[in-house]
């Protein structure tokens, strides 16, 4: 029998596969689907200090093979999710989750990470430093390397938890940042977010969006998200979590092979909400059809 477990920050998954933050929100939706404990784990919604209602719509727009957000991280903020959201999770969802979380400035960072940080449910923190789809923060962080280092290190000032960098690809070098990232005290790294993008209206000649740009993502960037995942492998030590477009067995594979050490899935499941436990099923047959007996035997494997 194949083995699909990997360690994830001296954290088990029973498989790699972990829902990504922005596409399952805290997860209830999906729970009344199917049962969570499937997944190896979830990244809950980008979650800011103070509750945000998100950019004025629409904020969805179709992109082929995949779709641009500018949904503007949108969340009820850290209080609510941490006295009702996290209890409630409780309930339907028995391993660590990931808590994603994202500020206009380091001190939100630093707030956040002190408050997730001591949450019992939690197993790791992913520090968001690369959404698009706000004025303040978010990805500016993520494109200068020394921001993406203050903010590290703020957060490992307040907490012991594994910290997950969130990286974009709309940096100039995203190895630079990874590297700020890694010097600074992150545990691991997960990339990529989305992909800044725009459509036109061709009849109003205007931005399908209201916030004119947002973020693709969908099986459209799974290239790019490989490119960046190789790129970032061979310049730092501590683990990746590879996402972007990935929908299939075969594409989870493709992203552990690129250096993945877990995979997170995201788009999929608005096409799909049994995505992930779909992925999960077929695993196995894809892992025996190319001579894979531990999945944790391959991250990285196609550098030689
Ligand atoms: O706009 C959003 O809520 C997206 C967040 C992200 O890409 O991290």
């Amino acid at each position: 029998m194949v083995n699909t477990g990997v360690m994830l920050c001296g954290v088990r998954l029973d498989n790699p596969i972990i829902a990504a933050s922005g596409c399952f929100g805290y997860g209830e939706e999906f729970s009344r689907l199917y049962d969570l404990d499937v997944l190896g784990s979830f990244s809950f919604k980008g979650t800011t200090v103070a509750p945000r209602d998100g950019n004025p719509a629409p904020r969805i727009a179709d992109a082929p093979d995949g779709m641009i957000n500018s949904v503007g991280l949108q969340n009820p903020g850290s209080q609510a999710v941490r006295d009702e959201l996290l209890p409630k999770m409780a309930g339907y969802f028995h391993k660590p989750v990931m808590a994603n979380i994202c500020g206009s400035s380091v001190g939100d960072y630093a707030a956040l990470a002190e408050i997730f940080g001591v949450q019992e449910q939690v197993g790791w923190l992913e520090v968001n430093i690369s959404c698009p789809n706000v004025k303040c923060g978010g990805m500016s962080f993520g494109a200068d390397p020394a921001a993406a280092a203050a903010v590290t290190k703020a957060c490992r000032e307040k907490t012991d938890k594994p910290i997950i960098m969130k990286l974009t690809p709309n940096a100039g070098s995203v190895t630079d940042v990874a590297k700020a990232c890694e010097a600074a005290g992150a545990d691991a790294l997960s990339l990529i977010n989305t992909v800044q993008a725009m459509r036109i209206d061709l009849r109003r000649r205007a931005p399908v969006l209201a916030n004119v740009k947002g973020g693709l993502s969908g099986p459209a960037v799974l290239p790019i998200a490989l490119r960046c995942v190789w790129d970032v492998y061979e310049s730092v030590k501590i683990p990746l979590v590879g996402m972007g477009g990935v929908s299939t067995p075969a594409d989870v594979i493709e992203m552990m092979l690129a250096g993945a050490t877990a995979v997170e899935v995201g788009a999929a499941n608005l096409v799909d909400p049994f995505a992930c436990p779909k992925i999960i099923d077929g695993l196995p047959a894809k892992m025996e059809e190319l001579g894979i007996n531990s999945l944790s035997d391959i991250v990285g494997a196609a550098h030689g």
